[in-house]
């Protein structure tokens, strides 16, 4: 079952009055529950505007075409209110971002609360679920450090402890190993290729390295706005049974 379906998802951007950028030209996208995919294509092809719009940051164009189409789980998501759509994103998605970004002035313990905050878990219970979380990115031992006392490796570990912490059905990562050297790199995508498999977490990741994408159970290529290859699936998607879904 397809846990996000776009149709005619199309993003153009007004540079000023005259010039303006197509950056996405109409994309149909399905990606399965319990898939680990990648996206792939050169920069400026329209990879993160897609990410974007797939993780309810941005919506598409409603005006150019055929209506854009949103389905997550089914659901359609262009029927929602603002409110509804942070409401989602906060509970059933997380991401991971190329500069980590992670609130300087926190600790990775606060950094990894402020997510349960979002959802609605505050006080012990979010307590609990972080050091959970950052247990589970081999950090346990760093809770209590800013993101300047950490590496860059560890800064996105507890990224990643972030983004899973709600353990949310979607994880969508935007260049998570773009800034990472290819030991730390490996060890982020093996966390998140572990949740996958663990816990059944639909992941959709963009990458320029073909050895991440390689790894993924599909490629997606993108170039010039478009979908140019949906890519062959190896092998079956992780059961998503094992994920709990907040009411
Ligand atoms: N906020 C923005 N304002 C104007 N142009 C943008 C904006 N974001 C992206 N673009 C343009 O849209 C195109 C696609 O960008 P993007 O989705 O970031 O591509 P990718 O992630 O594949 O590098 C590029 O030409 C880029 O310059
Ligand atoms: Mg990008």
């Amino acid at each position: 079952m397809a846990l996000l379906e776009g149709r005619n998802l199309r993003k153009t951007y007004r540079l000023s009055r005259r010039n303006t950028v197509e950056a996405l030209k109409g994309v149909e996208v399905s990606i399965e529950k319990g898939e680990m995919v990648a996206i792939m294509g050169p920069s400026g092809s329209g990879k993160s505007t897609l990410m974007h719009i797939l993780g309810l940051l941005h919506t598409p164009d409603p005006n150019h075409g055929p209506a854009p189409e949103l389905f997550l789980g089914g659901e359609n998501m262009a029927a929602l209110s603002d409110n509804e759509r942070t409401k989602i994103r906060a509970r059933r998605m997380g991401f991971v971002f190329q500069d980590f970004n992670l609130v300087p002035t926190l600790t990775a313990i606060e950094n990894v609360m402020l997510a349960c905050e979002y959802a609605g878990v505050r006080g012990k219970q979010a307590k609990q679920a972080a050091e959970e979380a950052l247990g589970l990115v081999g950090l346990a031992d760093r809770a209590d450090h800013k993101p300047s006392e950490l590496s860059g490796g560890e800064q996105q570990r507890v990224a990643v402890a972030r983004a899973l912490v709600n353990k949310p059905e979607l994880i969508l990562a935007d260049e998570p190993t773009g800034n990472l050297d290819s030991d730390r790199s490996a060890e982020v995508l093996a966390l998140l290729r572990q949740f996958n498999r663990e816990y059944g977490q639909t992941i959709v990741l963009v990458t320029h390295d073909s050895e991440v994408g390689d790894s993924c159970d599909r490629v997606i290529r993108m170039r010039d706005g478009r979908i140019r290859d949906q890519g062959t699936r190896v092998g079956t998607p992780a059961m998503a049974a094992a994920v709990a879904v907040p009411a």
